[in-house]
């Protein structure tokens, strides 16, 4: 069954040169995708391909002015705590506690204090963060940080995970470790997650589809199936995940728009004008 139904989204944003008039640059264009319940789906593309745009629509964030988002069947029209989002750099609250973070949804929801302390401590425990339920953000490692981002999410039990990037922030040896961590816990509950990252690594060690974007405008160029066995544990060293990581590398090196937008950022030029440049061609 389909959780996630994007049909023929188009997402422009109005943008100001040097005093002219704004025009509409096109970010994403007829984007079609399914997630089914209970999948792990990744994406990946090359920067400014309208992945975290795409990831803003899911999680209502964004407005929809051109195509259909449906959840469950039915369309979806703003945010939700059915949907949990996890985004890079943390985006904890400062002044509240790891606990006080992680009962935010639980408050919102209205779930009395005493279930609150209760759910929290176990998603707590889950992320191995016991005994640092009364420390503040400032004086955990990045790591941390992450994992109660995640315990936060995960804490009101929202069926969906819309993740960008959340690991792009740590040390190679903790990415790992969140990455085995994240997929012990969705073994666990099953949900439907939607994780955008940079790494193609990442994407194939932990999905079940990989959709690969292209820019110029952004849209999807290709779903790949990952046919690893799960659990992964030590799937990392085969031949058959390296086979896997090749035909997702090869989607994103044979592709002359991505390598445009590539090219601008090793030029340090603004990236939005190359892509206007490119569209002129
Ligand atoms: N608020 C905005 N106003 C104008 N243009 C925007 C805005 N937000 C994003 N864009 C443009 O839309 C395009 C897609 O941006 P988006 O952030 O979705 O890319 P991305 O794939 O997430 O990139 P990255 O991998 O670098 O995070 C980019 O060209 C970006 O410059
Ligand atoms: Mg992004």
């Amino acid at each position: 069954m389909d959780k996630i139904t994007i049909k023929n989204v188009d997402r422009g944003y109005r943008v100001k040169r040097g005093g002219k008039r704004a025009k509409e640059f096109v970010a994403i264009k007829g984007v079609n995708l399914t997630v089914k319940k209970g999948e792990f789906l990744a994406i990946v593309g090359p920067s400014g391909c309208g992945k975290s745009t795409l990831l803003d629509m899911l999680a209502g964030l964004a407005p929809i002015r051109s195509g259909e988002i449906f959840i469950d069947g039915k369309l979806m029209s703003g945010p939700d705590l059915d949907r949990g989002i996890i985004l890079q750099g943390y985006a904890l609250f400062p002044w509240r506690s790891v606990r006080q973070n992680v009962e935010l949804g639980l408050e919102i929801k209205g779930v009395p204090k005493k279930e609150r302390a209760a759910i929290s401590q176990k998603y707590i425990n889950l992320l191995g963060l016991q005994g640092f339920g009364d420390r503040f953000p400032y004086e955990l490692s990045g790591g941390m940080k992450q994992r109660v981002a995640i315990a936060r999410a995960l804490a009101y039990d929202p069926e969906v995970l819309l993740m960008d990037e959340p690991f792009a922030a740590v040390d190679a040896q903790t990415r790992e470790t969140l990455q085995d961590e994240l997929l012990l816990i969705w073994e666990k509950t099953r949900k439907t997650i939607v994780f955008v990252t940079h790494s193609i690594d990442e994407a194939v060690f932990l999905s079940d589809r990989v959709a690969v974007m292209t820019v110029n405008p952004g849209s999807i160029k290709a779903v790949v199936d990952i046919p690893l066995p799960r659990p992964r544990n030590g799937i990392r060293t085969s031949a058959e995940f390296n086979r896997t990581r090749q035909q997702v590398w090869e989607l994103l090196q044979n592709d002359p728009a991505a390598l445009r937008v590539e090219k601008s950022y090793a030029g340090g030029q603004d990236v939005a004008e190359l892509i206007y440049a490119a569209a002129a061609l």
